[in-house]
Order: structure tokens, then sequence, then C-alpha cells
């Protein structure tokens, strides 16, 4: 949450900063910001909404200086106000930093400075590391130091940094100090940028892209000190470092949105593609089982694996309940979904046979990184499933596996969750024929999960009906999501889309569960989804339904081509293709995504930047 970029070089920073910044959005558009330094003076633009609105201001009152910071905000603490808009200015405007992360011990920062004599002029928590640093760099000048030095900043800088509680990842740069540009991290994703006598410091490497290939991850508690043409890395115990320079892997036209109105719209269009590339490279067919390169620990130590955490947030979380079903079904291995904002100030019981995988499409997660280095230290093997190369999971956790579903931009997580499934499915096959999964059962398997990528793209044609649906219910104000078995954790990630981008209530349950409360809530102007493939349970699943229609509630049902039956009982049928139960979940997330994002666009949202969302939720 919150997106930060800083430049140094030959080059306008302004312009450079407002791409990043535009690039950057998606992590929070609830206020942005620039700073710009120029001849012993940083000038401030800053306004409430989003970068496009920073920008007309640019515009009209335009700022010159090749060194500057810029924030995109989702607002932690104070309200969405220009006031609260980073840059936040420190003293009398000798320090100007830029902030990703949440300082717990503002409030007592703040008094304390406060009687010092310091002026707030936000609610925000950051303000107070602004005067705190302000603070160090004037005790340090009053002591005979140069503030116009690098040395001395950087030294204000590791003096006001023990006295924070909480994370952080700042952009600062020093009003008598012309070039110097400092980044540190800690609990908050920052990347360096290394051109051509220039440098950049980003939240993620989205606004480096077209101006340098070569990147540096900072790791928590690592400052980077820049200047057009000098980089000095240093580490808070450890001193002076190496950078470890990586080349950044880009896909040209990744962020375009390719005639798409949105970039939700495109990503749920790219998934036969993306469930492709999850697939790509990992099939036995000799031994009839997965193929995984990062996993880093060895056949002997996976065949003693006896239990499997599996924890994530939000999409990422309802993937992962499919995943419990399908490892303990093909792999018999006892798992368990934990929330990661919860595993991380549990203790449950674990030993070094518990395999914990953290799963996650920006690897960013606050929760989901916190809940895998609690496990970590803990001894237990911990992995990632992840999207975002070069992300703080995937660089942290001991080995892993990509989904390589590409930048997922739209707020509403759609490609990751089915490549999510995808992955976990050749999760359970692998750590199944190693088991007790046949030879013929993994071969099966293999050649329904080659079709999947095709199947989907046929998913796709129900597209107009699901139109036409919502065009129907998109006035509801509660709609009850209901599946089983496989479609338990799709009618939850049915709801949380219909919820996070069209504002309509929602709530998912296994079907069967409904007459233990949530029946309560049907009648004629509350719709129930039920997601009802073709299962072993399937007359269950119709009972439940003639429940629903007893109580005079409206029926969608997301139905197997084919099935007559439904369209006798239901108001509406979505029909998909038919596919083994337990691959279901890849095809039935697909009209549930459309029919959001139809709602949402019905009901005049905004469908890619959703209110009070962030696509990268990096806070608690
Ligand atoms: O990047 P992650 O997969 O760790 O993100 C987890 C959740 O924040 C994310 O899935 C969120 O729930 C999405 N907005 C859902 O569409």
């Amino acid at each position: 949450m919150c997106g930060i970029v800083g430049y140094v070089g030959p080059r306008q920073a302004a312009p450079l900063l407002l791409e990043g910044l535009h690039r950057l959005e998606y992590r929070g558009y609830d206020s942005a910001g620039i700073a710009v330094q120029r001849n012993g003076k940083i000038e401030l633009r800053k306004k409430a909404g989003r970068v496009s609105e920073l920008e007309r201001l640019v515009k009209s009152r335009a700022v010159s200086g090749s060194l500057g910071i810029g924030h995109t905000r989702w607002a932690t603490h104070g309200g969405v106000t220009d006031d609260n808009s980073h840059p936040h200015v420190g003293g009398n405007g000798e320090v100007v930093l830029v902030h990703n992360g949440v300082i717990e011990n503002y409030a007592a920062l703040r008094s304390h400075l406060t009687t010092k004599g310091y002026v707030f002029r936000s609610a925000t928590d950051t303000e107070a590391v602004a005067h705190l640093v302000a603070d160090c760099l004037d005790e340090l000048t009053r002591l005979g130091e140069d503030p116009s030095s690098d040395a001395t900043c950087v030294k204000a800088v590791t003096t006001a940094l023990p006295n924070l509680k909480g994370t952080y990842g700042l952009a600062i740069v020093f009003r008598d100090c012309p070039g110097l540009l400092v980044a540190v991290r800690n609990g908050s994703p920052l990347v360096i940028g290394v051109g051509e006598d220039e440098h950049f410091v980003a939240s993620d490497a989205s606004p480096l892209v077209g101006h340098t290939d070569q990147v540096v991850y900072l790791a928590d508690h690592e400052m980077a000190i820049l200047r057009a043409d000098e980089f000095t890395l240093i580490h808070r115990d450890s001193g002076v470092m190496t950078p470890d320079v990586r080349v950044l892997e880009h896909v040209p036209g990744e962020a375009d949105l390719n005639g798409f109105p949105h970039y939700m719209l495109k990503e749920i269009y790219e998934q036969p593609q993306t469930i492709e590339n999850a697939l790509r490279g990992r099939i036995d067919e000799d031994e009839a089982t997965a193929k995984f390169g990062g996993l880093n620990i060895s056949t002997q130590d996976l065949r003693r694996i006896d239990r499997i955490v599996l924890t994530a947030c939000g999409t990422s979380w309802h993937a992962a309940l499919v995943g419990e079903y399908l490892l303990e079904e093909f792999a018999r291995i006892p798992t368990e979904v934990e929330y990661a904002s919860e595993l991380r100030y549990r203790n449950p019981p674990m030993s070094d046979r518990t395999m914990v995988f953290a799963i996650t499409q920006s690897g960013e997660t606050a929760d989901t990184l916190a809940a895998m280095r609690e496990c970590k230290r803990k001894g237990q093997p911990t992995l990632a499933i992840c999207n975002t190369v070069g992300s703080t999971i995937a660089r942290e956790a001991d080995g892993g596996i990509y989904l390589h579903a590409g930048q997922e931009i739209g707020v509403a997580s759609t490609k990751a969750f089915t490549s999510q499934v995808t992955v976990l499915t050749l999760l359970a096959l692998y750590l199944g024929r190693m088991r007790h999964l046949s030879e013929p059962a993994g071969r099966r398997l293999i050649g329904y999960l080659k079709e999947m990528p095709r199947i989907v793209e046929r998913t796709l044609q129900c597209h107009d009906r699901v139109r036409e649906v919502a065009e129907k219910y998109h006035e509801a104000n509660n709609v009850l999501y209901m599946g089983r078995l496989y479609n338990f954790p799709v009618a939850l990630e049915g709801a949380l889309k219909l919820k996070e981008i069209s504002y309509i209530h929602a709530e998912g349950y296994p079907a069967a569960e409904m007459k233990h409360g949530p029946i309560a809530l049907v009648d004629p102007n509350t719709p129930s989804v039920f997601i009802t493939p073709h299962c072993h349970i399937y007359p269950k699943v119709m009972s439940n339904i003639e429940e629903v229609k007893a109580r005079g509630g409206p029926v969608i049902a997301i139905a197997c081509e084919g099935d007559e039956k439904i369209a006798s009982i239901a108001d509406d049928v979505i029909y998909v293709p038919d596919v083994e139960e337990y691959l279901q979940p890849i095809v039935t997330a697909i009209p549930l995504q459309l029919f959001s994002y139809h709602c949402a666009l019905l009901r005049g949202c905004n469908v890619d930047r959703p209110r009070n969302l962030a696509k990268s939720v990096t806070v608690e």
C-alpha cells in the first residue's frame, strides 16, 4: 500500500516521478504528491485524489529539478486530504520524505516533538518521521557537523531510525544537501534502479521499466545512499555491502490495456494464456507427475512431510482452500489453511515435518510475509507460491513456485486465482505421485490439466450471457453465493469479487450450511448464486436450490453445458464446460469474475480502482 518513487540524475525529475506514480497507482489512490529539489529549495506539489489530478496541478504550477521523490497514498493515519498527502516536511523544510508503512509509536513521537517546538500540519504518522529526522539533523548541526554533507544527512537518518516502531519504506531528500537521495527499508518493499549516471528508487520495479533493467532489491534494514553517479548500500548491522544487481525481467506491453476498457477484463481474458504459463515445463509425462525448478527441497525431505499449512489472504486464501481439498485428495497429506493475519500471531503446533506454503500474487502482502517469517523462525520449511518475481516473499522463502501470470494490475484478483489453483493442482499431483497416487491416475490428471487452457477459452464464451444476468440483478443489495466441495471456495471468491468492486453486500457459504442461518436472508430481492456443475453430490445441491426457491429467492445457477434439469429450477443459468470436479474452480470462477465486473460497471463503479482498496496490502 502506498507507492514510492524517487529519481536522481541528469533528467528532469517531475515527469519521471509522475510516470512512476501512474504505474504505482494500483498501490493506493487516495492522494498523490511530489517534491523536487533545486537551487537549495525543495518544491512540493500534492493533492487529494488521483495521480491525474496531481499531474494537472504540476502542469499549472511546474516544478523543475533533477532530484525528486513522489508518493501515491492509501490512507492509514489521517483522512484523505491535501495536508495528509505525502511528501511530508520536517523541521523548517530541511527534510522532505515519503513513506510506505505504519509508524506504530507515532503518537508518542508526535507529542515529544511537539514539546520540542515542531509544528505538525497533518494527521499522519509519517510527519513524525520527517520531524524526527529534522531534529536529529538539527542536533548534529548544533554539534558542529555540516548539514550540507552526505555524511551528516545519513547520520541524521540512522540516528532517527532506532526510534521508530513499525514498518517503513522511506525516500528522503534534504534541502541543504543537493543531489542526495536516501532510501531505507524495514518491512515495506523498495527497489533501486541503477541507470547510466542516474538512480531510481521505487516500491516495485514498474516505474523503472523503460529506464533501466538493472535493479537491486533492498532487504530490511538496508539503506541506499544515492547520487546521480554513486550508490552506496549499507546494512544496519553489517555496514557497507556490495549491491546484488539483478536484471529486471519485463514483458513489453504487459501494462498496456491492449484494447480492453479495464485491466480486470483484460486479465480475465488472459486466463487461457496464464494457465498455459503455469503449466509450461512443469509436466513430466514419463513419470506421470509434475516437476518444479525452485522448490529447493529434496525428494527425501518431501516424502517426510506429514502436514501442510497453506497461508494467505483474500483471494489467495480462497485458492489455498481449493489447495487443501486437492492436496488431501491426491497427496493424502493433512492440510490446513490459515489466514496469514491470524497465523502470524498464533502459535499452532508444527514440527519439522510440517511444510508451509505462503500463497500470494504480489509477494508483498504484509500479513503473509509476517506469517511466513514466523514459520521460518520456528524452523518449518517455508515455500512460496507467488506471482511477482523478485518480491519480498519470493526472495525470503526457502523455495517456491512462480505463477508466471504476468503483472496483475486490476485490484480485483482474477488471473492470479486460476493460476494459483493450477499450480496447487500440479503440487498435489507431484506430492501424490511420491506417495499413493497411481501412475494411471497421475496420467489422467495430466491429460485433463493440459486441456484447461482450451477449456477456459471456451468458458469465456459465457460472457454475453453473464452480461444479461448482471443487467437483471445488478440492483440487488445482497447476494448469496453457494457451492459445495471444490466449489465452496469459489462461492467465497465470487462473493469477494462482487463486494470489492460493485459494493454489493455478498456472502459465500457451503450450500448445505445455508439452513443453519443464512437462509433467513432469502427473500425475493436477494438472489442466490449456486455454483452447481456436475459432481458426486449434485442431487444434494439441487435440494439446496429447491429450499431457496421454496422461500421465494431468485436463483442464478452456474451449471455444466447440457444440464437441462437445472434450467427448470433456476431463474437464470450460466453454462460452463463440464470438467472433472477437482478442476471446476478454474472454470466456475470465470463467470463469477465477469458477473462482478458487469455489476460494477452497471452501478457506475470504478472497476480497476475500487474505493478504499489497494492492490498490494503492505500494511497490517
Ligand atoms: O497479493 P496477495 O495475493 O497476497 O493479495 C492478497 C489479497 O490482498 C488479495 O487477494 C485481495 O483480496 C484482492 N483484492 C482480491 O481480489
